[in-house]
């Protein structure tokens, strides 16, 4: 970050301000107001903080205008190559570069050694409902691992943190897998050390004893590309929680723990389930599209198009495109035409020249695509937020850790409009 020559001035009554203006790699400035309460014992209103900088970071940029998306300086669109590997984005992500072939196949030995979850904690899965929604299931084991990791709980230590990283990535993918089973009455299926990250993840889902499931080469090569496309996205809700509760050196486990609890939200990573129901709504007859489409635009009701709008794009979606087109690719290989990609399109073909989504700005997000991809590797709806989480971890972990190594950065505790009562005094219940 560099401080500029300009400063902007605020004016209240006879009182002028001037504060210093910072200027961010791509030219975006920022007005540094972090000492106006302290000097000046005033605050500024910015309840969604829509319009705050909440730090400084060199992780992801976004330019919602022109639907940019890069990780660490490279565009989301470079990722989608022949073999995406979920893996080497997550390292680029946590250490700020490219992997050495030696870096990566170590990270990946970590993640091996590291796969099974302590057979108590497996065990647990059985005291958790079957009906139990996988998010919570996720958010609970995740501060769980504190209890049989509590070695890594420490901060300051790199060699710890990394070895907490790996951890997490990669219990985190047995936890998911593990919480579909338990939905399905089905038995728990140990990691395979042989297979990578995501074909062992798809074995643990749906592999049976004695039946290891066969993972076509497109659906490990989409599976990765899902998870890449989620794995960070600046100071959005979940990672500004993960942010909030790792500025109190709670430790990388509670911290992403809370990022779960945040996803979990259907106006956030929610979504995507909320898209999958919207559209099987329409397929199965109980809705037509112009009615979603009205009822997202009438007012007076809370209907929204899921998988539409954005805080910070006002553009579509980069990572929709990437998935549109990846759907259409998986379609393709295996020769199966989901009726839900064609509503998805018709849905998006009205929504785009129609006025309220113009004027508005609203386009495709991540979520309008991703759950017709996780349908067509076989994942159930009730896991999407959760493959979203798993997505998600390696750029949660880079932001902690981003915020942790920043010698400066005190915990995050923000100021309020008071507009309650004023002095006031306690009645005895007896005179009420
Ligand atoms: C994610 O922040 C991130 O980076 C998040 C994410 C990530 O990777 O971490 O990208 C992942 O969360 C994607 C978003 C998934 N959520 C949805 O798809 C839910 C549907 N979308 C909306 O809830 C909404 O668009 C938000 C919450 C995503 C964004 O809300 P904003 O920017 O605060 O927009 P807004 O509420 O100010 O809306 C502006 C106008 C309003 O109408 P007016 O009051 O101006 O008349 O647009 C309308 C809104 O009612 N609007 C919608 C709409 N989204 C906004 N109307 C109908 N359907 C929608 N989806």
């Amino acid at each position: 970050m560099q401080q500029t020559d300009e400063k902007a001035t605020i004016i209240i009554g006879d009182q002028q301000i001037e504060l210093p203006v910072l200027i961010g790699t791509e030219g975006h400035k920022s007005i540094d107001i972090s000492r106006l309460f302290e000097e000046y014992g005033i605050t500024t209103f910015d309840p969604s903080l829509g319009s705050t900088s909440m730090c400084q970071s060199t992780i992801t940029y976004i330019d919602g205008d022109k639907g940019i998306l890069r990780y660490r300086g490279i565009p989301i669109e470079q990722f989608d190559r022949p073999k995406p590997n979920f893996i080497e984005v997550a390292w680029l992500l946590i250490f700020g570069y490219l992997p050495t072939r030696q870096e990566l196949n170590e990270f990946r030995d970590l993640l091996t050694a590291n796969e099974m979850l302590h057979e108590e904690l497996r065990d647990q899965f059985n005291n958790v409902p079957p009906k139990s929604p996988p998010m919570a299931i996720l958010s609970a084991m995740l501060s769980q691992l504190a209890c049989y990791y509590e070695k890594f709980l420490p901060l300051g230590d790199d060699d710890l943190f990394i070895e907490a990283a790996g951890r997490l990535i990669s219990k985190a993918r047995t936890i998911a897998a593990y919480s579909y089973r338990r939905s399905k009455g089905l038995p728990y299926i140990y990691p395979d050390p042989a297979l990578r990250y995501c074909a062992n993840f798809l074995h643990m889902m749906f592999s049976i004893p004695y039946q290891q499931y066969i993972i076509g080469e497109e659906i490990e090569d989409a599976m990765n590309l899902v998870l890449i496309l989620h794995a960070d996205h600046e100071q959005n809700c979940s990672t500004s929680a993960v942010r909030v509760v790792g500025s109190a050196k709670a430790n990388l486990f509670a911290s992403c723990a809370a990022g779960v609890s945040a996803l979990w939200g259907p106006l956030h990573g929610g979504a995507n389930v909320e898209v999958m129901k919207m559209l099987e709504a329409i397929n199965s007859g109980g809705m037509d599209p112009k009615d979603c489409i009205n009822a997202a635009k009438d007012k007076d009701n809370p209907y929204k198009l899921y998988g539409f709008g954005h805080r910070v794009y006002k553009n579509y979606d980069p990572r929709a495109k990437i998935l549109r087109a990846a759907a259409d690719r998986v379609f393709a290989r295996q020769k199966i035409n989901d009726p839900l990609l064609d509503i998805a399109r018709q849905l998006e073909e009205y929504a785009l020249n129609d006025s309220y989504f113009i004027d508005r700005k609203l386009y495709p997000n991540v979520d309008f695509y991703s759950g017709i991809l996780l349908r067509a590797i076989g994942i159930p709806t009730n896991m999407f937020t959760v493959i979203f989480a798993m997505g998600r971890l390696p750029g949660w972990i880079a932001q902690w850790k981003e915020q942790h190594d920043n010698t400066t950065q005190k915990i995050i505790r923000p100021r309020q409009l008071y507009v309650g009562k004023k002095l006031n005094d306690y009645v005895p219940i007896g005179e009420r």
